[in-house]
């Protein structure tokens, strides 16, 4: 694989792929990105110089746009994790999540299969779309069930959920329909450097940092499965090299947590790191009306990429963590520059009618 296409490589989970892509030499990159609010060229500026790098602001619902940057860079394989992909907007707001999860990937899916058509027997046999999901397209789990596995049915929840859903879903019939050798996978809730902080982790961490509440929707006793960012992009990259065409692979922390033991970690590391006179940040914690149509639990099973591709998570929680916080501790300038008045405008939309439950 010579060169990659990246949709949404200024996200969270795509930088940390394309930082990692371009560190370990995977391959060279085209960053395709619409640079929405959850963006962040910042956490991309050590590339500037790359030669091997290239960054193309659009929508992954232009075909037009798209159609140019595939002939002009002929990649040997995307991978699509340009979304918009915060349930609480997909609440307050869905129409933008239709539009990019959806139609976007409908776009972009149509005009790889005009790239891919078009390419030689050769290259068309070495082509891969690879779609990046969630695991919030099956659902939610009691605490008795059993973990999500690939055949487990959709039932999407949210209009992000769904949105995905759907994504997947025209990812198979393209596959079915027209041979385009797609790839799926299906992912938990990811954390590490860089992510937005309208996310649980980032913003609790600089909640506390600020001495300002932590919110915990409900009772905090919903259960999500954290997986550290780079053990993501390590299998993301051995499924676009070893996966099965037409497949989906699940992906998983092997780690479940309550939102409530999560931000009670996040305040104990920071209790050891920046604590004064022995302030305890959970006294900072603070429980507010719930999410509407909140999955009560995400676990995955991720037996299949494990023994048909060899992978699991290497970072513990305690780690992954660890590395998180200080991350956030030691990039301010990161921080200040995602913290802007449309930053502030969510939070006030998101959080002022939740108050104390
Ligand atoms: P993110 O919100 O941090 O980043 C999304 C990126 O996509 C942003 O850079 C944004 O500018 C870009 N984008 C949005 N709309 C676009 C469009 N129309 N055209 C081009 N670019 C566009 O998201 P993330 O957390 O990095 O998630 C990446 C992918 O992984 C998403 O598809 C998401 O559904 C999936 N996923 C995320 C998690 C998680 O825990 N964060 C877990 C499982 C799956
Ligand atoms: O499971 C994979 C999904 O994980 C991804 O597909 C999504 O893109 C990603 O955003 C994430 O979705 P969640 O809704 O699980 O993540 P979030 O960080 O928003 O919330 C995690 C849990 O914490 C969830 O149960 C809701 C709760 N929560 C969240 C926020 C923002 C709170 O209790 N308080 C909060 O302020």
């Amino acid at each position: 694989m010579q060169t990659l296409l990246v949709t949404g490589g200024a996200g969270f989970i795509g930088a940390n792929f394309v930082l990692q892509a371009r560190k370990s030499q995977w391959a060279n990159v085209v960053n395709l990105d619409k640079l929405t609010y959850a963006s962040n060229l910042q956490t991309l500026a050590e590339l500037q110089d790359d030669p091997n790098y290239h960054f193309v602001q659009g929508d992954i619902g232009n075909s037009e746009l798209v159609s140019n940057v595939l002939e002009q860079h002929q990649p040997d394989a995307i991978i699509n994790f340009a979304a918009e992909s915060h349930v609480d907007r997909s609440i307050l707001s869905p129409q933008d999540f239709i539009q990019t999860n959806l139609l976007g990937t409908f776009q972009l899916l149509e005009a790889s299969r005009l790239y891919w058509q078009k390419l030689s027997s050769q290259r068309q046999k070495q082509f891969r779309f690879l779609h990046v999901s969630t695991d919030e397209v099956y659902g939610s789990l009691s605490p008795t069930d059993t973990p999500f596995r690939e055949d487990t049915p959709y039932a999407p929840n949210s209009p992000y959920a769904a949105s995905k859903a759907g994504s997947d879903h025209l990812v198979r019939a393209y596959y079915h329909t027209y041979g385009l050798p797609t790839l799926t996978t299906n992912c938990s809730n990811n954390y590490g450097p860089c992510q937005f902080p309208e996310k649980l982790i980032p913003l609790t961490i600089l909640n506390a940092l600020d001495g300002k509440p932590l919110p915990i929707y409900g009772d905090g006793q919903n259960v999500r499965d954290w997986l550290y960012v780079a053990d993501h992009c390590d299998a993301l990259y051995l499924v676009l090299r070893q996966g099965c065409i037409g497949e989906t692979y699940n992906i998983g922390g092997q780690n479940e947590q309550t939102n409530l033991n999560v931000v009670e970690k996040i305040c104990a590391v920071l209790d050891d790191l920046v604590s004064k006179s022995g302030f305890k940040h959970s006294s900072l914690i603070a429980f507010v009306k719930d999410r509407p149509g909140h999955d009560q639990r995400y676990a995955i099973d991720c037996g299949k990429i494990y023994r048909d591709l060899g992978w699991q998570p290497k970072e513990s929680f305690d780690s992954g963590l660890l590395k998180t916080v200080e991350w956030y501790l030691s990039n301010s300038a990161w921080v200040d520059s995602v913290r802007s008045g449309a930053y502030q405008n969510w939070i006030k939309q998101n959080y002022e009618d939740r108050k104390a439950a």
